[in-house]
This record gives C-alpha cells, sequence and structure tokens, in this order.
C-alpha cells in the first residue's frame, strides 16, 4: 500500500530528525560572497539548468560529512563542504515541498490531468507548470510528493521551483526567475476538490456561485472520461471515502485529526483564487489566513541579490524579507517555509536550512542580452542616484526602509496585512504556536511597504507586490496610460519626461 510506504517513511524522518534535538537556526554564517558558482542555473533548455545528475547525490554526501550537531566533521575539505552545501540546496529548492498550501492527492492530480486536456494541459501546462524531464515519475517542474496529513493519502505539492523557476523574456530559462505563467489560483481551488466532494449540499450552497459551478465543471469533465456519459461514477467521492477510511482506521500521520484540521478556506480566499491571474496570486495555506479584508494578490518576485543576514535587519541595513509575513533573515524565513510545509520543528536545522540558504544567497540574475545604448544607460544612473536612490537604496536595489502605503500608492491593506492576526483553524495554531517557539516571524510585525530588489528586474512582468504594472514600459507609460490605473509608483509617469523615462528603462535593465 503506498499510502503506508508514505507514512512509514515520515515516521522514520521525525524519529531520525527529533533523535538529535539542535533548533538553532542560524548555523554559522557562511562567507558572504560566493567565491565559485558551482551551480548552472540559467540556460537555453530546462534540462540543463536542473543539473539532475549532480545535484541528486548532493545532501547524502553533503549530510555525511556534519557530526550530529550539524557542524563540519573533522579534516573537511571546506571548498567541497559548500560546494555540496550549494547543490544540495538547489535539490531541495528544485525538489522539497515546501509550501505549505494544500496538497493534492495524487489520484485526482492524475485523473484532472487526464480528463481536462482543454484546461490544464498535458503536465499542467495549460496553467504554468514547466516540464521536467528529469523527474522519474514524470511529473511537472515544481510538484513532489508532500505530506500526507491532510488527505490521508499519497498527494503531491509544490516546491519553491513551481513559483521560482521561469522562462525569461528571451526564451532562456533561470532558477530565481518568477514563474509569470503559474496559475496558481487555478490550481489552489483543484487542491480543495476532495473537500468540497465530502461537502453536504446545504454546505456547499454557502460558497459562492462561481466556485460552486468550477467544481461542478471539474467533476463534469472526469463523469465524462470515465462513462462517456452524464451518469457514470462519481470517482471524486471516491477520493475523499478514501481518505475518511484511512482516517477511520486510523491511519493518520501522528493521529492527527486530518479530517477537521482542514477546512474549505473562507470565501474572501475563495474569490480571490477565481480572481487570480497567472503569476499574481493568493498564495493562502490552510494554515495562512488573512484577517486585513481586500489584500491583494501577491506577484511573485526574482530571487537576486538577497542578502538577508539577521545582522543587517538588526543594524537596520535590510527591509525585512517578505511583505505579507515580515522575516528578519534568510535563515526564518526558510525555516518557517519548513514549518508551514510540515507543521513541525524537526526539520529546522542548519543541515536542512542552511543549503536552502547558502544556495540562494548565491543565485546571481542572468544579464540581458538586448543592446542597450550606453549613452542612455549612463543617463539613466545619474537619475536614478539622483532621484531613486534615497528610497532605493539596498545593494539590488531594494530599499532598506519600509515606507507607509501612501508613498507611492501601494494598496493600504498590504502595509500590515497580518495585523492583529488571531490562529483560528487548528492548523494555524499549531503553526503559530511553533513559529512563536522558533521566533521566526517579526513580533509585532512592523508596518509599512519595502519595494523589493530590482536586481534582474528585466526578466519580471508583473512589477511591485500586488503585480499591478505590466512591465517596464508600463511602469513609465510608455504606452500611454497603465493598464491598471490603480497602480503604484504614479510618479513615474508623471514628472519625468520621455527621454528620462528612456534612459532610466535602460539602465533598469542593466541590474
Ligand atoms: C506558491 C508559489 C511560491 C512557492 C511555492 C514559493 N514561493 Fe517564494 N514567494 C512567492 C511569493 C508570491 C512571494 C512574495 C511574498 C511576499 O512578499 O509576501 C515570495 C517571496 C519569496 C522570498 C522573499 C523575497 C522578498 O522579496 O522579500 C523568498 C526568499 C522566497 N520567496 C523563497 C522561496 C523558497 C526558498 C521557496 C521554497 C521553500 C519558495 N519561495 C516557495 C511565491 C512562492
Ligand atoms: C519615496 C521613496 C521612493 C522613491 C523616491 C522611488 N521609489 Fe520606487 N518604490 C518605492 C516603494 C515603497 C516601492 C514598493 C511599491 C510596491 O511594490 O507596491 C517601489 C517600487 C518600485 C519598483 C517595483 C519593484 C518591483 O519589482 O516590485 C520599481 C521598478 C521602482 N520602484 C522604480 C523606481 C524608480 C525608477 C525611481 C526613480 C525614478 C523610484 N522607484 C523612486 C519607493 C520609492
Amino acid at each position: 500500500m503506498r499510502a503506508n510506504a508514505v507514512l512509514i517513511f515520515l515516521f522514520f524522518m521525525n524519529f531520525l530528525m527529533s533523535s538529535c534535538g539542535s533548533q538553532k537556526i542560524e548555523g554559522k554564517l557562511l562567507s558572504r560572497r560566493s567565491e565559485t558558482t558551482t551551480t548552472h542555473d540559467v540556460g537555453s533548455s530546462i534540462a540543463e539548468i536542473l543539473e539532475y545528475e549532480s545535484i541528486r547525490p548532493a545532501c547524502d554526501n553533503y549530510w555525511a560529512m556534519l557530526d550530529e550537531n550539524d557542524n563540519a566533521i573533522p579534516n573537511s575539505n571546506p571548498q567541497h563542504l559548500r560546494e555540496l552545501e550549494v547543490k544540495c540546496g538547489k535539490w531541495l529548492f528544485l525538489g522539497w515541498e515546501t509550501s505549505g498550501k494544500m496538497p493534492l492527492p495524487e489520484i485526482l492530480f492524475d485523473a484532472i490531468e487526464r480528463s481536462w486536456p482543454d484546461r490544464v494541459g498535458k503536465g499542467f501546462e495549460k496553467i504554468g507548470f514547466l516540464p521536467n524531464p528529469s523527474d522519474p515519475a514524470k511529473r511537472p517542474l515544481g510538484i513532489a510528493r508532500s505530506t500526507t496529513r491532510y488527505t490521508g493519502m499519497p498527494s503531491v505539492n509544490v516546491t519553491c521551483a513551481a513559483c521560482h523557476v521561469g522562462q525569461l523574456p528571451d526564451g532562456r530559462y533561470a532558477i530565481g526567475a518568477p514563474n509569470t505563467k503559474l496559475h496558481l489560483s487555478e490550481f489552489n481551488l483543484m487542491s480543495y476538490y476532495p473537500l468540497y466532494a465530502a461537502m453536504h449540499n446545504k454546505d456547499r450552497d454557502q460558497l459562492p456561485t462561481p466556485v460552486k459551478s468550477y467544481y461542478t465543471q471539474l467533476e463534469r469533465t472526469e463523469r465524462r472520461r470515465v462513462s462517456g456519459g452524464d451518469h457514470g461514477i462519481d470517482w471524486s467521492n471516491v477520493v475523499f471515502h478514501y481518505s475518511k477510511l484511512l482516517h477511520w482506521l486510523r491511519i493518520g500521520p501522528k493521529g492527527l485529526p486530518d479530517a477537521e484540521f482542514v477546512v474549505m478556506p473562507p470565501s474572501r480566499d475563495l474569490n480571490s483564487w477565481l480572481a487570480g491571474r497567472p503569476g499574481v496570486f493568493n498564495p493562502g495555506a490552510p494554515m495562512l489566513t488573512l484577517q486585513v479584508q481586500d489584500v491583494p494578490n501577491l506577484s511573485v518576485p526574482q530571487l537576486w541579490g538577497i542578502s538577508g543576514y539577521e545582522s543587517d535587519f538588526a543594524a537596520g541595513q535590510v527591509a525585512p524579507l517578505g511583505q505579507t509575513t515580515k522575516y528578519a533573515s534568510l535563515e526564518k524565513f526558510v525555516s518557517s517555509a519548513f514549518i508551514y510545509a510540515y507543521q513541525d520543528l524537526s526539520l529546522i536545522r542548519p543541515r536542512h536550512v542552511r543549503p536552502l540558504v547558502t544556495y540562494l544567497r548565491q543565485l546571481e540574475a542572468p544579464v540581458s542580452a538586448e543592446v542597450l545604448n550606453p549613452e542612455s544607460v549612463r543617463e539613466g544612473a545619474h537619475l536614478f542616484k539622483q532621484s531613486c536612490a534615497t528610497c532605493h537604496d539596498g545593494r539590488a536595489g531594494e530599499s532598506t526602509k519600509l515606507f507607509a502605503a501612501s508613498t507611492v500608492g501601494t494598496h493600504p491593506s498590504l502595509a500590515s496585512p497580518r495585523e492583529n492576526y488571531v490562529a483560528t483553524t487548528p492548523i494555524a495554531k499549531l503553526i503559530d504556536n511553533l513559529s512563536q517557539q522558533l521566533s521566526a516571524e517579526l513580533k509585532p510585525q512592523p508596518s509599512g511597504i519595502r519595494s523589493r530588489r530590482l536586481r534582474g528586474l528585466w526578466t519580471r512582468t508583473n512589477l511591485m507586490i500586488d503585480g499591478s504594472v505590466e512591465d517596464l514600459p508600463d511602469l513609465f507609460c510608455l504606452n500611454g496610460k497603465r493598464v491598471r490605473e490603480e497602480s503604484p509608483h504614479q510618479d513615474l509617469c508623471q514628472s519625468l519626461n520621455i527621454s528620462e523615462k528612456e534612459s532610466l528603462s535602460a539602465f533598469l535593465k542593466t541590474l
């Protein structure tokens, strides 16, 4: 039974982890500059940047070089250790389920791919997943086996790579580039299908009508596939009954009350998923329900030039990481990802956190091949220094300070989206408690907006935290009015002349 194999594996992992109790987050700080680039993260094909053969054994080899406190064993070669650490980080980035969103039962995932080709396409490519030529299970890039806790059966979920590996405007692929095609909202809706299947009709009637019709359509496609007519097997209920059966037989990880553990998200989240667009979504998870109304969807940032050292944060030299939940360091950000995904502290050890952090810190932005007028770039650099660098004063063009939302007209609910947050569901309470034990999140969350890094901005669409500015021309209104009139930083349209806009644009493409 596959479910059992997964459970045994999880128990084993937990046992292994909890038997070595260190919960120190930071580990030893590694050197700030990457001496060598050991991985190949930008290339013309996906297979090329995955480097599957090279990274697959890395974690085992890396962990073998650490003692039980996660320090390097005596006489290990620091260069070799670092190389393995980076490669292991890459492996985790691509292959470990770390998001904590609602997982999708694997049989449902497979069924949807077969029965809804017009909607999701082969390998879910129509909702923006990239293919993964290296995956023996032939799943898309950024999809991996995940916890069975919520569903009681083998399930899959997204890894960092689903959102943070993308195709560049010039056709190349890069790790750290936002996947601007990913329609996560749609994927989120699908993930909650088993809960919908198990709902009583009267509860279904409480759902927003478009949500109901979404699920009705999903069911209809599957029935068509199974029976070629309208009266076939409703396999969908089978999915849920299977999970209820496992639960009833007490084959549930750690004896948690799985079925009550997750609930249908509030209408606010469901509605925002219906309104989501590729690359811009509410990444809402069962355990992170924002209480502030009208928080807009988020776009995926590019991950280049992140330093994220807690000492820099403490010295006021960098803004916190993340906007909806603010963290003092990359170590804490990553630790928190583990908490959200696995709901315990056992994975929060330097041997897991450090590789991901080290890998992220050394990722470099791809350089644009566009031929730019050097005079224009120089002029743009000068203008930037004069009129932008007062706020965009960080090493990668980010702001080191937090600003009031009104400063550049950001949606006010983004300044402090977790204000007065109270965990309501059992899982949210658990996550809250674990985060507090770890002091992972800043408490209280400081209010304010920070600009993201500008490094590699040329690869982005959906600029700004809420993704409301299309691209660089839209930023400066070079094609007339902004696509979305309510978007932030309108001053960049109004207070600059054409030549200044073009120079700034050229300069921004060099970052
Ligand atoms: C479901 C899509 C998704 C997945 C999966 C995901 N991210 Fe992100 N990531 C985002 C979004 C959206 C943001 C912006 C969040 C915000 O600012 O509040 C973000 C922000 C970040 C940031 C902060 C950057 C900044 O500008 O402050 C880092 C670092 C990061 N992600 C790394 C990771 C890592 C590492 C993983 C895997 C453990 C991961 N992400 C998984 C979508 C995703
Ligand atoms: C008063 C402070 C301030 C000044 C001056 C300023 N910015 Fe910003 N900028 C911000 C803030 C705050 C944000 C974040 C807004 C958001 O994402 O909603 C931002 C966001 C941006 C972004 C979007 C980044 C992203 O990827 O999401 C770009 C691009 C940008 N600014 C360019 C500029 C340029 C070019 C100038 C100079 C002409 C400039 N800014 C001047 C504060 C400032």
